[in-house]
């Protein structure tokens, strides 16, 4: 999938389809010749000369530099996001957020990382941020508890940072959904979609990954008070579809999946490997028990209107990636950021998540542009999608 310059979804690429340059900021490559360590601090000189009046994008300019220098003199972001399994970092945030940045500020750099599940090569990604001297990291952690020390490094060389999406402590301003309400609500639906007592597995997120750890403690708040068993619970250490599948193909070796009254899937990757676990041991695609998912991925929102999975947690992506962006500016402005609340102590933008069953996605992801009906209602899904009144 790739975003339009509106911002909005049009198709799924393979990872070789080339991302549209006209999303990207110039490469970061260039025009990064001369490090000049003191940008910030003359940015925010040249801010109070002006009397409080600074603009971004031009406030380097005045802070002179060699020839070598970016002709636009723009300020550098950098995002750092924790990995590609999960289809929303590529396909969403960082598009969004970069197309963001360029309306915003179309002199300012970004600098892009993706540390692909892998903390080490986070925290050398940080470290690789630090030295090009970027003016603001908007940092998405692999581990969020390890990453305080990363937010340290960053601010100790001056840099603000961003938590994005996953809480990081000491951070400068962390955004996020309320992840506890997500899952809440997956568990409210579960408990609903089963309408009374029966036996249920839990795929819980990665323990690394702080939001992980919100799901979990939403969804069993309401899982525990109901009538549902837990009879297998996992934590999947990375998020991973396919220990997802696994895991639910060892549990099926001594659970009748048949006996099975739902099952709890933190998000769609691992609803996707349930599922594949699910029809592998035999049950078929029409009697699958209601499976919960999160991110309105692509092929979370087609097994919904088949009736394969039950439901999806819709996170609006656009408005985190676009206020994390805005931030971003803000902060390079030597601005406060507008209309934080205190989450555990930190400025934060917290968004609202939205519930997606097969009888609204009409009027939620498509209504919003996130996925159209061409790219939901493919051959395989035509008559799905015509009882679901989608095409
Ligand atoms: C969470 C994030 C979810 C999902 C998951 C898997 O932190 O909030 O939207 O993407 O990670 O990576």
């Amino acid at each position: 999938m790739y975003l339009s310059l509106d911002g909005n979804a049009r198709a799924v690429p393979d990872s070789s389809t080339p991302r549209p340059s006209d999303l990207r900021g110039p490469d970061p490559k260039e025009g990064f010749t001369v490090h000049q360590p003191n940008r910030r601090a003359a940015a925010f000189t040249v801010a109070a000369l002006a009397a409080g009046v600074l603009a971004a994008c031009g406030a380097n300019e005045e802070s002179g530099g060699g020839s070598d220098e970016t002709a636009s003199g723009g300020a550098t972001i950098a995002l750092l996001l924790p990995e590609s399994a999960t289809a929303r970092y590529e396909a969403f945030d960082r598009p969004l957020f970069e197309a963001k940045i360029q309306e915003l500020c179309p002199d300012c750099e970004i600098e892009y990382f993706n540390a692909d599940q892998d903390e080490t090569k986070q925290a050398e990604q940080v470290d690789s941020a630090i030295s090009q001297n970027v003016d603001v990291m908007v940092l998405d952690p692999v581990n969020g508890v390890a990453a305080a020390s990363l937010v340290a490094d960053a601010q100790a060389a001056d840099i603000p940072v961003i938590a994005y999406d996953r809480f990081i402590e000491g951070a400068d301003y962390y955004t996020s959904f309320d992840n506890e309400r997500v899952g809440e609500l997956q568990g409210q639906a579960l408990v609903d979609a089963v309408g009374g007592a029966g036996d249920i597995l839990m795929l819980n997120g990665s323990p690394d990954d702080p939001n992980a750890a919100q799901f979990k403690a939403g969804a069993h708040s309401v899982i525990d008070a109901s009538e549902l068993t837990v009879v297998g619970e996992y934590d999947n250490p990375d998020w991973s579809p396919d220990n997802a599948q696994a895991w639910t193909t060892d549990q099926l070796d001594t659970i009748d999946p048949a006996s099975l009254a739902g099952v709890y899937a933190a998000n769609d990757g691992q609803a996707g490997g349930v599922i594949a676990a699910l029809t592998g041991a035999g049950l078929p695609a029409d009697q699958l028990p209601p499976v919960t998912g999160q991110d309105a991925e692509l092929a979370a929102i087609q097994r919904i209107v088949a009736g394969e999975q039950y439901m999806t947690i819709y996170k609006p992506i656009k408005v985190e990636a676009e206020g994390a962006a805005e931030a971003a500016i803000s902060i390079v402005n030597g601005e406060e950021v507008a209309d934080t609340t205190d989450f555990q102590g930190v400025p934060s933008l917290i968004h609202d998540p939205i519930v997606v069953t097969a009888d609204n996605v009409a009027d939620t992801v498509v209504a919003d542009d996130f996925w159209t009906v061409d790219d939901i209602c493919t051959d395989e899904y035509a008559d799905a999608c015509a009882a679901a009144g989608l095409s």
